[in-house]
């Protein structure tokens, strides 16, 4: 990695891009403490910038978010929120240089305030043999951390075609008898019936109610009476419980959508009047909630 300072000029020749724009999107990223300006038009490489060549999580993170989120969010929602969608989930698992044991999802959870840990430490998935179908569980990083903390937990993880033969190359010998794979696209009705826990893990903040509704709907067919869904997601504050600086984080994603508690009970009530939110829980420190409601249908 290079330390010392690059000329602007040098650098704009070797992007091949026009000089002026790149001394201003360096100068802007600057002022974020992307890159640090050492003397006029030369540029040195700052913690934050360093982290995006370094570190592939990172780099195909952002590059998702300002090739595929960032152009979506300035849609409205409809067809084109739907064909956005899919070609991002086509791109996710692919846009790294693929290890295969690394997608951008699997790397985001291993942030503070993402880890499987929160779910499995305040979610009672109890002592008796339980199933789990982890629905858009991408190449099954939550199904191993639940089978390596909860010794009688079942896994199937479901997730798109191209993401479920990356994950079924990627699990470790001593996983292959806790969980399985399946292809399955979500829209469609749920194939595995009778499970004791459907879970789905940043999910449905993805998409707009219309979506999200029909997530849920195709799961109805498959679930037995008592059956749990499972979510765990974000919840962003109501009116006035948080500092705004902590609400426009947690607003961070548009043509989708963040949810308060009601907003989330009213995606439940306006599925299926059978659904009933039982708890729902913000473990400290985690970004994520986990709303527990149980199928009574
Ligand atoms: C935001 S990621 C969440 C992954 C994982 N649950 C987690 O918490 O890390 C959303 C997942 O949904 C999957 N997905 C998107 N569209 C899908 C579809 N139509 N059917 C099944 N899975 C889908 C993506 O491939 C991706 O793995």
């Amino acid at each position: 990695m290079r330390t010392s300072a690059v000329a602007i000029k040098d650098l704009a020749r070797r992007v091949n891009r026009n000089e002026n724009i790149v001394r201003r999107l360096i100068s802007h990223a600057a002022t974020y403490h992307v890159f640090f300006q050492e003397k006029p038009d030369f540029f040195i490489h700052t913690a934050g910038s360093r982290i995006l060549t370094e570190n592939e999580g990172m780099r195909s993170w952002m590059l998702v978010g300002l090739g595929e989120t960032m152009p979506g969010a300035l849609k409205k929602d409809g067809v084109y929120k739907m064909a956005l969608i899919s070609r991002f989930f086509k791109l996710l698992p692919t846009c790294l240089n693929v290890r295969r044991s690394a997608t951008p999802m699997s790397w985001h959870a291993q942030l503070p305030g993402y880890s499987p840990q929160y779910l499995i430490d305040h979610f009672p998935f109890g002592s008796g043999d339980i199933t789990v179908v982890d629905v858009g569980g991408g190449i099954g990083h939550i199904a191993r951390a639940l089978a390596d903390n909860c010794p009688t937990v079942q896994c199937m993880v479901q997730d798109r075609p191209e993401v479920i033969s990356q994950a079924e190359q990627a699990l470790p010998v001593n996983f292959q008898d806790r969980i399985r794979f399946q292809p399955h696209d979500f829209f469609q009705n749920q194939p595995v019936h009778g499970a004791d826990v459907y879970l789905l893990r940043h999910v449905l903040h993805d998409w707009s109610n219309k979506y999200a509704q029909k997530i849920l709907q195709a799961l109805i067919p498959a679930l037995k009476p008592g059956a749990k869904v499972v979510l765990n997601d974000r919840i962003i504050p109501g009116y006035g419980e948080a500092h705004y600086l902590k609400e426009r984080e947690a607003r961070y994603e548009t043509n989708a959508q963040e949810r308060t508690p009601d907003d989330w009970k009213s995606l439940f009530r306006d599925t299926d009047l059978w659904f009933n939110v039982m708890r729902i829980s913000k473990p400290s420190k985690s970004y994520l909630s986990i709303m527990d409601v149980a199928w009574e249908g």
